[in-house]
């Protein structure tokens, strides 16, 4: 008898526009590993691996299938001849330990049984040291530990971008990148909020910055003399730029009328709690810089540095690109009166209509 969530997923599936949506049950754990793969017309399709408690194995489906088509639009955009994928490993509670390592190494085992259509990183709840896991079992993990040479985190590079787009927005908005006196409000003092901070920091910006984990804000305020923010009061401070490098959905309808900004660019994943969102900041005359833009010095660390062999400079010059993506972004904005959204969307499309036909993925051959 099927369930309404196995009804759904069926749904899911037919209606997605995406090549494969790869699925196991791994008993032992009582987990679900599904891997999608949305688009190899660029190249292989990759994208991280995410970690994550859901309610119901569908919706880890949807996520993935929405996230698979994210990572498709994100290296298209960045201009990387790699396509679009995402794992997700739906668990009943985090693992740790042996059960991590060895439902890891199952995984692993299944990505490389797709022979690199499919190739991962870290993600939501993953890190280098689980690339270094899937490691020994496929040759399909990038951003494992500089130690079994992997390129490390992709964060402080994910920084780097968008520092760029940043740039790139304020000489838009404001006519000048000159960060020199720029209140920008960082939420989020992780691995890319921290590196964001010490970058906005050295180019003399005030630097506001709110963190659930407060001893992260309090380490940052010690170091550089950031102002702290309430977390709950991120929305309503008045800032020049509002960087999300926390979670996604800040930006609502709810959200969107009580921002005191005029830039939004930040690294955190699908900012927009739906597709108007993006008409709403439009509205309210809030330039917003496409989360899968800016963010995406990540997927040029990961990909360029262990898939394509760039050097530094070559790396350093095209994080430096996605300052130069966004304003083709804004200028193709204003010139069509679309949101920035649709003109980033329509670039990466634009570039993946322009590639021939992708080969059958080598997972059939
Ligand atoms: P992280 O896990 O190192 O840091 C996230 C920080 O946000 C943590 O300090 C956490 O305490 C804080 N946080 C969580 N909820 C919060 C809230 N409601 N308000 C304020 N702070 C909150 O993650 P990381 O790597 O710094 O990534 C940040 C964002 O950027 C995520 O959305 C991630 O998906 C996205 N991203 C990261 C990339 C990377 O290379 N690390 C690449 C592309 C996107
Ligand atoms: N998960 C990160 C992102 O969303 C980094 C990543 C990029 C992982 C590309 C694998 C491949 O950009």
């Amino acid at each position: 008898m099927m369930s309404s969530s196995d009804r759904s997923l069926e749904r899911l599936i037919a209606d997605w526009d995406g090549e494969a949506l790869v699925s196991r049950h791994d008993r032992e754990t009582d987990t679900w590993m599904f891997i999608g793969i949305h688009s190899t017309r660029l190249g292989p399709a990759c994208g991280g691996t995410r970690l994550r408690v859901y309610p119901n194995p569908a919706d880890a489906a949807r996520d993935v299938l929405r996230l698979a088509e994210g990572m498709t639009l994100k290296c298209a955009a960045a201009g990387l001849p790699t396509g679009g994928g995402k794992a997700v490993l739906a668990v009943p509670a985090l693992p740790v330990g042996e059960t991590r390592r060895q439902v890891l190494l199952r995984y692993g085992r299944l990505i490389e049984t797709l022979q690199g259509s499919y190739r991962t990183g870290p993600d939501m709840n993953t890190g280098a040291g689980d690339m270094d896991v899937l490691g020994e079992v496929t040759r399909y993990a990038f951003g494992r530990s500089p130690e079994r040479g992997g390129s490390g985190s992709s964060a402080p590079d994910t920084a780097v971008g968008v520092w760029h787009g940043i740039r790139a927005s304020c000489a838009h908005t404001f006519g000048t990148a000159d960060l020199a006196g720029r209140s920008v409000l960082v939420q989020g003092a992780g691995g890319v909020g921290s590196a964001l901070v010490e970058l906005l920091v050295a180019d003399g910006a005030k630097v506001l910055v709110a963190d659930v984990a407060t001893e992260r804000v309090r380490h940052l305020e010690r170091r550089y003399g950031i102002d702290p923010v309430d977390p709950a009061e991120v929305i309503g401070t008045a800032c020049d730029v509002y960087a999300p490098c926390a979670i996604g959905a800040v930006l609502t309808a709810t959200t969107i009328s009580a921002l005191r900004c005029a830039v939004v660019a930040g690294a955190a994943n699908n900012q927009l709690g739906e597709p108007g969102d993006a008409e709403r900041l439009r509205a309210a005359g809030i330039l917003y810089a496409p989360d899968f833009v800016i963010n995406s010095g990540g997927a040029l660390h990961l990909i360029g540095t262990e898939m394509l062999g760039w050097d530094a400079a070559t790396l350093a010059a095209r994080l430096a690109g996605i300052g130069a993506t966004l304003t083709e972004i804004y200028q193709h904005a204003d010139d069509e009166g679309t949101t920035t959204e649709e003109a980033a969307e329509a670039i990466a499309r634009a570039r993946l209509s322009a590639a021939p036909p992708a080969d059958p993925p080598s997972y059939r051959g």
